[in-house]
């Protein structure tokens, strides 16, 4: 892996990364295919066709279903979606949490029923890395808890320390899966995560401790998760400084337009969120004027495509009303079409930030495509 900085902005990073499996530009949005599948009936050619650099996946979603040892045996993860750009996968400690109870968390890993079928699964950091290996992605995530956000002091510490401990378990197992002769991708990275919630000094003291383990990236979990956009901020303010400026910084599950133009003005590189996708199967479809709801009935006989001048293949070929007849019909065509526009939409939105920090007129960019939205909540 090769990490470079092309140029900066104030502090603002232009990157690009090289990767077994091809060179990301960043800052750079992952488009979220959970499943290995991004939700809207969208195809690895589709992604192909609106710019998509990397795919983001779950390792607890495919380990529960179909099994990662069925996809290794296929050949990994980018064989078995025919997508040969670069995959990240999450490590399953955040969807663990978030989605299953009855959950037990101890010093070896998590104890907690399947969300398909309620049987008993454990999964440790040596598990997560395993899955991830067998799965054969690019990066892997370590294996981290990811605090709620109404935790207390005591328990943010305590669980931050826990994740450390874990973090030095992943970095082991991973070594040692990548030195075996028989593994999918012997080259695959690995990112820690940074935690802390909204407490400085831990996220501080986290941030220092874990520089010091020579990852090949840093990931700031544990956002978007209840507190402030403005908590969030001041955490990135604080934290990404005690990041090595020579690694990539990743922001986990963020977020709306305006969070990520103001999170890049902090020096992160990578993001992911489901927002795009998510409000494209309720028509809720981006543009440079805010957010348009499509089932509004003023756009019943609108000739016009979801914004003028876009060249994804909704805007190309079809009018807002025909989209709008598509939805209120819910045939999928209409949820396809507006998911395509929206990834479009942040795709694109990557490419002109990478442009901006290039030719240093980032903060006049920023500025300019806030007004345009402001207002719009996600
Ligand atoms: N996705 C969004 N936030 C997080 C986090 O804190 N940890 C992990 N593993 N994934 C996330
Ligand atoms: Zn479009």
């Amino acid at each position: 892996m090769k990490y470079q900085v092309i140029t900066k902005d104030g502090r603002a990073k232009r990157a690009s990364m090289e990767t077994v499996h091809g060179t990301i530009q960043t800052p750079v949005f992952m488009n979220v295919g959970t499943v290995g599948a991004i939700k809207g009936a969208v195809s690895t050619d589709d992604l192909r066709q609106i710019g998509t650099q990397v795919e983001l996946s779950n390792t607890y979603h495919l380990h529960v279903r179909t099994g990662d040892k069925l996809i290794r045996e296929f050949g990994g993860l980018h064989r078995f979606m025919n997508w040969d750009r670069p995959i990240l996968t999450d490590s399953g400690g955040f969807q663990v949490f978030s989605l299953t109870d009855l959950r037990k968390i101890k010093e070896e890993g998590v104890y907690f029923s399947s969300h398909i079928d309620g049987h008993k699964i454990f999964m440790g950091p040596e598990e997560s890395m395993q899955i991830q290996s067998n799965l054969g992605s690019t990066i892997a995530m370590a294996f981290d808890e990811c605090p709620p956000s109404h935790a207390d002091y005591d328990y943010i510490r305590k669980s931050v320390d826990r994740t450390t401990r874990w973090l030095a378990r992943c970095k082991t197992e991973m070594s040692r899966l990548n030195s075996l002769c028989d593994t999918v991708n012997r080259e695959q990275l690995l990112f820690g995560i940074n935690q802390g919630g909204v407490i400085d000094e831990i996220r501080i003291e986290h941030a220092q401790t874990i520089r010091e383990m020579n990852l090949d990236g840093y990931a700031i979990g544990g956002l978007a998760v209840g507190e402030t956009h403005e908590e969030m901020y001041h955490i990135l303010d604080v934290t990404v400084p005690h990041l090595p400026e020579e690694k990539p910084v990743y922001l986990m599950g963020v977020g709306t337009p305006a969070n990520i133009l103001e999170a890049v003005d902090r020096g992160v590189d990578f993001f992911d969120c489901v927002y795009p996708s998510r409000n494209g199967r309720h028509g809720h479809v981006y543009t440079n004027q805010g957010k348009l709801n499509l089932f509004n009935q003023k756009y019943e006989l609108d000739h016009r495509p979801i914004e003028e001048g876009c060249q994804c293949p909704a805007c190309r070929s079809y009018s807002r009303a025909y989209i709008r007849h598509l939805l209120k019909a819910k045939e999928m065509l209409g949820m396809r079409l507006c998911t395509l526009h929206n990834l479009y939409f942040y795709n694109k939105m990557m490419e002109e930030i990478r442009e901006a920090i290039e030719e240093h007129r980032y903060s006049e960019y920023k500025a300019a495509k806030l007004a345009g939205m402001a207002g719009q909540k996600d």
